[in-house]
C-alpha cells in the first residue's frame, strides 16, 4: 500500500456538478456483434472511459479503475444508435471515489430514447509513479446528490465485506 499524497490545491472541497460529464458514441459495425448489436464488451469499455473523465474533473488527478459493479443490460443497442453516457462522482472517501454512470440509446430517426445501464464503479487517484493521492472532498447540493452520496456510503461498506470474504477463501 502507499502512502497517500496531499497536495493542498487539490485537496479544495467541489461540488458534485463540477465532475459531471457526457460523452456520446455512434455505434459503428466495429462495435457490433454479426446481428448488428452493440457488444456488452464495448458498452463497458465506454462506461469506464465515462467515469474516468467524471473522476479526472473531480481529483484533478490520474486516476485507476479498482472495481466496476454489475451491470445489467437493459435494452439492445443497434448500429446506428447514439449511445449518450452520463457520469458524475457520487461520493469521495480517502484516496478513492465512486462514481456513476447512466447511459442512454438514442435513435433520432424514430426519435427514441431509452435507458441501457447504469454502473457503479471506483476509482482511485494516483500520481505518475502510481501513488495513492489523497481526493478532494465533494460536496452534494441537490437532493438526488445527497442521495447518491448516501447510497454510495452504503454500497462501500457491502464491497468491503465482500472484499474481506473473497480474501478469507
Ligand atoms: C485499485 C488499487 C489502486 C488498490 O490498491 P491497494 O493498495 O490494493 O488498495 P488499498 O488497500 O491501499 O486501498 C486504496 C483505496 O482503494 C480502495 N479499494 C481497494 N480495492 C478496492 C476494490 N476492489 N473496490 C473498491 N475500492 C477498492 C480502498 O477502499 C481504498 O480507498 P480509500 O483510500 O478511499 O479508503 C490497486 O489494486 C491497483 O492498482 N489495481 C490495478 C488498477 C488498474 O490497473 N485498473 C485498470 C484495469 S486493468
Amino acid at each position: 500500500m502507499n502512502d497517500p499524497k496531499v497536495n493542498d490545491d487539490m485537496l479544495m472541497p467541489r461540488p458534485v456538478c463540477d465532475s459531471q460529464s457526457e460523452m456520446i458514441e455512434l455505434v459503428l459495425p466495429n462495435d457490433a456483434n454479426p446481428l448488428g448489436a452493440l457488444l456488452g464488451g464495448r458498452l463497458m469499455h465506454w462506461i469506464d472511459l465515462a467515469a474516468a473523465l467524471a473522476c479526472h474533473r473531480h481529483s484533478h488527478s490520474h486516476a485507476v479503475t479498482a472495481s466496476v459493479d454489475h451491470i445489467d443490460f437493459l435494452v439492445p443497442v443497434q448500429v446506428g444508435d447514439l449511445v449518450i453516457l452520463r457520469s458524475s462522482v457520487n461520493r469521495v472517501f480517502q484516496t478513492s471515489m465512486e462514481v456513476g454512470v447512466k447511459v442512454f440509446v438514442e435513435n433520432y430517426i424514430a426519435d427514441i430514447s431509452q435507458h441501457v445501464a447504469s454502473a457503479y464503479l471506483t476509482f482511485v487517484a494516483v500520481d505518475a509513479k502510481g501513488n495513492h493521492l489523497k481526493v478532494a472532498p465533494i460536496i452534494p447540493e441537490s437532493e438526488e446528490q445527497q442521495r447518491r452520496y448516501e447510497d454510495a456510503g452504503r454500497r462501500r461498506e457491502i464491497r468491503r465485506a465482500e472484499l474481506q470474504r473473497r480474501k478469507k477463501r
